[in-house]
């Protein structure tokens, strides 16, 4: 068995995880290494999470029943988690959205239904990078349709990093909002945050950053970053799936129009207007999702309990070793950093011209899980001009046997392909 510096007792915590114990095709037991799509979820979010639908079901802030008041507490004992999780000034900045796309858009709105100084609007400037998942794209597509600002984008250098050569003319004065992807989701790297956010405070523009791939993997604290807003999703970091959040600076939260409107986010409603609840329920509109949010609660305590610079150091030993015996693999082409220092453990790549939904074929057949096409970010595809990429993204889990695996794996495609 092989031993890297840094690697996290995998014995253990693979117990945790009950379906990484499933064997699949005629016995083969399970190589999960999707991560980046969604984590497995160990059986402390699974008992939380029946727990609370065994003993607790209730609508929350609505009763005054035990049940209502045990499940609002858990839900709002929840946000206290993650408020601590991402190390938030106030519980109240932390909003539950049901994952990172609808966190994304939620800020776009807000954006384009704000008053000044706040407003996006014709003359004004929205900056993304050709990195972005396309819930960082879209919605601010259809902003700039919408409102007739320009949206501008930093592009990628042929190693998978931003260009930000000319970062002064991409972001300029007129620029309103930067939104980019804190650990690209397809090329793994890892973005210079400090650099974008100074040149970004210089010109007075609002900072979105999209932490999908960071808040699972690496420690978060959202002062650290100095963004406005950031947004992350649950199901990605040991939680239940329909859960994600949204961080937001309180002043922002106050000033900011609400998207959705509906129960719990008003304060009193006449036939001729509303006013709204203080933030977070302001964005909170209608029954939360409360099951899942306790159960990203339960996730962060797993997390926690483990420790997110363990967590980091143990899937930087694993990346490392990764890149390195990809690399052995004939014809093999890393789309993104070959270095670990910056970059995640998502890892694209491409085999020859094997096709990715070929190579994700065999793989699969021999039990291992890998995502194959643009992953949701097609932009780098197109940039890099390739139709798809297969990708094997790996997690607190995830051990050098499975690396060695998908490596074993890749050899049989080639022979399978000839
Ligand atoms: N955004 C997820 C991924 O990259 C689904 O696979």
């Amino acid at each position: 068995m092989i031993s890297l510096p840094g690697l996290l007792d995998t014995e253990a915590i693979r117990k945790d995880f009950p379906i990484l114990d499933r064997t699949v095709h005629d016995g083969r037991k399970i190589v999960y290494l999707d991560n980046a799509a969604t984590s497995q979820k160990p059986r402390q979010v699974l008992d939380v999470l029946n727990g609370y639908y065994e003993r607790q079901n209730s609508n929350v802030h609505r009763g005054v029943h035990v049940l209502a008041e045990e499940a609002t507490a858990a839900y709002e004992g929840a946000r206290d988690k993650v408020a601590g999780f991402v190390n938030a000034p106030s519980r109240d900045e932390v909003i539950f959205t049901k994952n990172a796309s609808e966190s994304l858009n939620l800020v776009a709105n807000m954006l384009g239904w704000a008053d000044e100084p706040y407003r996006v609007d014709r003359g004004t400037e929205i900056v993304i990078t050709e990195m972005e998942h396309h819930s960082n794209i879209v919605p601010w597509q259809l902003l700039s349709q919408r409102t007739g600002a320009k949206l501008k984008w930093f592009g990628l250098t042929d190693d998978g990093r931003l260009d930000l050569s000319n970062i002064d003319q991409v972001i300029t004065e007129k620029t309103k909002v930067v939104s980019f992807v804190l650990v690209s989701n397809i090329l793994g790297t890892i973005n210079p945050v400090e650099e974008i956010v100074r040149r970004a405070q210089e010109v007075g523009a609002l900072v979105v950053i999209d932490a999908s791939q960071a808040a699972p993997h690496m420690p978060l604290d959202v002062q650290a970053l100095q963004a406005d807003f950031v947004a992350f999703t649950g199901h990605k970091m040991c939680g239940p799936t329909g859960i994600g959040v949204l961080w937001g600076r309180q002043e922002l939260l106050e000033d900011l129009p609400p998207f959705l409107g509906g129960g719990e986010m008003i304060e009193t409603v006449s036939m001729h207007s509303s006013t709204y609840a203080p933030a977070p329920h302001k964005f909170e509109a209608g029954t939360p999702p409360i099951a899942q949010a306790i159960g990203l609660g339960a996730a962060v305590d797993y997390l926690n309990g483990i420790g997110m610079e363990n967590i980091q150091a143990h899937e930087h030993a694993i990346t490392e070793y990764a890149v390195r015996r990809l690399l052995e693999v004939p014809d093999l082409r890393i789309i993104g950093p070959t270095t670990a220092e910056d970059r995640g453990a998502a890892i694209s790549f491409t085999l020859g011209d094997i096709h990715p939904h070929d190579v994700g074929q065999v793989l699969d057949e021999q039990g291992i899980a890998v995502r194959v096409g643009h992953h949701c970010a097609r932009p780098v595809c197109l940039r890099y001009g390739i139709p798809a990429t297969t990708r094997a993204s790996f997690y607190l889990y995830s051990t050098p046997a499975e690396v060695d695996a998908l490596v074993d794996g890749l050899e049989q495609v080639r022979n399978f392909f000839g």
